[in-house]
């Protein structure tokens, strides 16, 4: 290759690589797969030792991917966070093994262990107390996200032990099981909202939110690997690791030490198989070097430590032939494109299906009919299409057309700005409605019993409900006419009608199906404006004053108010008597000592009255929550590091600053 043509390429590489680090780390919504970024990373760093001469310290080859975002305090780590070296082949960890083995002489102990495939966290221990937890950010500086990793339950806020340095910082990382991830994906797809594209995705994604009740209901895990600071408890990694254990840290138990590579080859082929079987995805495993010493000798790279690197598997992956792409339309018309292929064993089930998410991806992958695709299975459940394989690719083969036309209703599809979606507008398109009747009588919402998927598929087609105020209407002569139905179902399902009468507003909220509004965003805004009247007149304002609600949900609430059909879908379930306001009769414990009060609560608190049992208080006793700071805001409860932007604004603004005490003296609770 010529110079200008290597300079050209290196270029590509390295604008490739940064806009994926930001997709990977900052949006937490990757568009490639780890294997296919390792590759263009490995082309790179191969390109810059051919070319020296364009070597630049700016290089993603000699960074890691920062995932820093706003609204956290950040602090610079004490020791640099770095990456790992990897590698997908055992020739290139023969030759790790060898270059280990020359630079310290013998073959080193090595220290085997899972790699977890979620995000990492730095935990800072001083005189036995969690007081920071930093994410990786840029390696150099974090964010501070102490406030979420406090709710997850395994990392000890608190460590007594006899030979417990006076700081000492252990590292490891954040994961969610695959079940809590299917669970919570399944909610946002029932929300209408994006869903995570891995469990590693959802638990670097949850670690960012700013809302820690909403990581406390995500249920994060975390196994720590790595201690460091002065005065540790041994010279080798591996008894630190089980010293740690003896602390109270989540060490994996699945890590071993080997004095052999047989041992730790077998230690790679048995993990390879048996990770399937473990509740959360690990993507490799990682080989340390077990004495300090020794790890003090093979020292850095810029990026990664030389004792150390991790093998990847490789996400399994089969090739099969594209034969078609068919539509689905959610309940908010939404169309998803599904392919069709020809079946193909993956992962020991026969693959026929795999989603290709939007229209967006589709164009991006040039997919086009008859294609040689392959299609990965990763923490996903639906398997979904990574690559084309051009070079297979037929002369005649055509760009694929998105369809311009609703495949069930025929009304032209209108593109969502600002999302890679496509989407029917008409609110009659019968997927629509039957989707928006299924969320109304699930589980999680009216939760009717007996009525199910199949049972509101009939009674559409009958023309016996149109909407979600026509099951109210049912008559029990109307239902044993259905084939299927005798007397005792009918009336089963009359009574679980009957009984989703008493459902709270906040549930009632849920079901009426508003985009983005789930099950936590409902009870928010039914805590906030405690009747549907008070929502419907509220305006954007006053809503993004709610926790959790920001731009796109204020303005996705606006709409469905200002839709004419909607109101009369909320008239007509009040006139057959759901509940559409909070019930108080629990709240008269409570005297409105906070009414119309808006109230901010930042930092953190210890217990018993940690911030989310202040919030709730606040709003127990008729006070309203409020995120940021105005001239409305009545006073502020400031704990441990509040939010500097906010204790500013009080200031200027001449907003009382009070402690929690303070607070719960207001209340007459202390
Ligand atoms: S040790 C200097 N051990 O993999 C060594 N990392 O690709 C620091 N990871 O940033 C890392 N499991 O987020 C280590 N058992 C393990 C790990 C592990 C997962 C992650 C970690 C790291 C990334 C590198």
């Amino acid at each position: 290759m010529k110079n200008d043509e290597a300079k050209k390429r290196i270029d590509f590489l390295r604008k490739e690589l940064e806009k994926h680090n930001q997709n990977y780390y900052v949006h937490n919504q990757p568009t490639i797969s780890d294997f296919e970024y390792d590759i263009l990373m490995s082309d790179l760093a191969h390109l810059e030792k051919l070319f020296p001469e364009f070597t630049d310290t700016s290089s993603p080859t000699q960074k890691v991917g920062s995932d820093r975002v706003k609204g956290f305090k950040q602090f610079p780590h004490e020791y640099q966070m770095l990456s790992l070296g990897n590698t997908y082949s055992t020739e290139e960890l023969q030759d790790f093994f060898a270059r280990t083995e020359k630079l310290t002489g013998i073959f080193p102990e090595f220290v085997c262990e899972l790699k977890f495939d979620g995000t990492s966290i730095s935990l800072i221990y001083e005189n036995g107390i969690l007081t920071k937890a930093l994410t990786r950010g840029d390696g150099t500086i974090g964010d501070d996200v102490i406030s979420n990793i406090r709710t997850i339950n395994s990392i000890p806020k608190k460590v007594v032990a006899n030979n417990l340095p006076d700081k000492f910082i252990i590292r490891g990382e954040v994961i969610m099981t695959r079940e809590v991830f299917s669970r919570l994906n399944n909610e946002k797809e029932a929300n209408g909202e994006q869903p995570f594209a891995n469990p590693r995705n959802a638990a670097a994604g949850t670690l960012k939110t700013l809302d820690s009740s909403v990581v406390a209901s995500r249920q994060l895990q975390c196994f720590l690997y790595f201690l460091l600071g002065e005065n540790l408890p041994s010279n080798n990694h591996f008894e630190n690791l089980k010293t740690a254990k003896l602390w109270g840290f989540n060490v994996s138990e699945h890590i071993k030490l080997c004095k052999l590579q047989d041992e730790i080859f077998n230690f790679i082929n048995y993990w390879d198989t048996a990770r399937h079987k473990l509740p959360f995805d690990i993507d490799g495993v990682v080989l340390k070097v077990n004495s300090l010493s020794q790890q003090q000798e093979l020292g850095f790279t810029a990026k990664s430590p030389r004792w150390a690197i991790a093998y990847k598997y490789k996400a399994e992956q089969a090739r099969t032939k594209l034969v078609s792409i068919s539509f689905q339309v959610g309940r908010t018309g939404i169309i998803t494109p599904v392919a069709n292929l020809e079946p193909v064993l993956l992962a020991g089930t026969t693959v026929k299906r795999a989603t290709l998410h939007n229209a967006g991806q589709i164009q991006l992958l040039d997919i086009r009919l008859g294609d040689t695709v392959v299609v990965e299975k990763g923490g996903e459940i639906i398997p979904k299409i990574v690559s084309v394989d051009i070079s297979e690719r037929s002369q005649n083969s055509k760009v694929f057309q998105f369809i311009g036309n609703c495949p069930e209703c025929g009304t032209k599809l209108i593109r969502e700005e600002s999302e890679a979606g496509i989407f029917c507008p008409n609110p009659n398109c019968p997927p629509q409605i039957k989707g928006k009747i299924e969320h109304f009588i699930s589980r999680k919402a009216m939760n009717i019993d007996g009525l199910g998927e199949e049972t509101v598929a009939l009674l559409y087609q009958k023309g016996l409900v149109k909407s979600a105020a026509d099951i109210y209407k049912l008559k029990k002569e109307q239902l044993i006419q259905l084939e299927r139905f005798a007397d005792k179902s009918a009336e089963n399902i009359l009574a679980g009608i009957e009984k989703s009468k008493e459902t709270p507003f906040r549930k009632v909220l849920f079901a009426l199906g508003i985009r983005f509004v789930g099950e936590t965003v409902a009870q928010k805004l039914a805590t906030y404006f405690k009747n549907i009247d008070a929502l419907i007149q509220c305006k954007s304002e006053d809503l993004v004053n709610v926790d959790e609600v920001g731009e796109k949900i204020a303005g996705s609430v606006i709409a469905f108010f200002q839709n004419p059909e909607n109101i009369t879908l909320i008239n007509e379930l009040k006139t057959s008597g759901i509940q559409f306001a909070e019930n108080t009769e629990n709240q008269v414990l409570y005297p409105p000592l906070l009414k119309d009060k808006s109230i901010v609560v930042t930092g953190s608190f210890d217990r018993p009255y940690d911030r989310k049992k202040l919030e709730e208080l606040v709003l127990n006793y008729n006070g309203k929550l409020v995120k940021s700071v105005s001239k409305n805001t009545a006073f502020i409860v400031a704990g441990q590091k509040p939010g500097p932007d906010k204790i500013e604004k009080a200031q200027k603004l001449n907003i009382k600053v009070i402690s929690s005490n303070e607070f719960l003296k207001i209340i007459d609770l202390l």
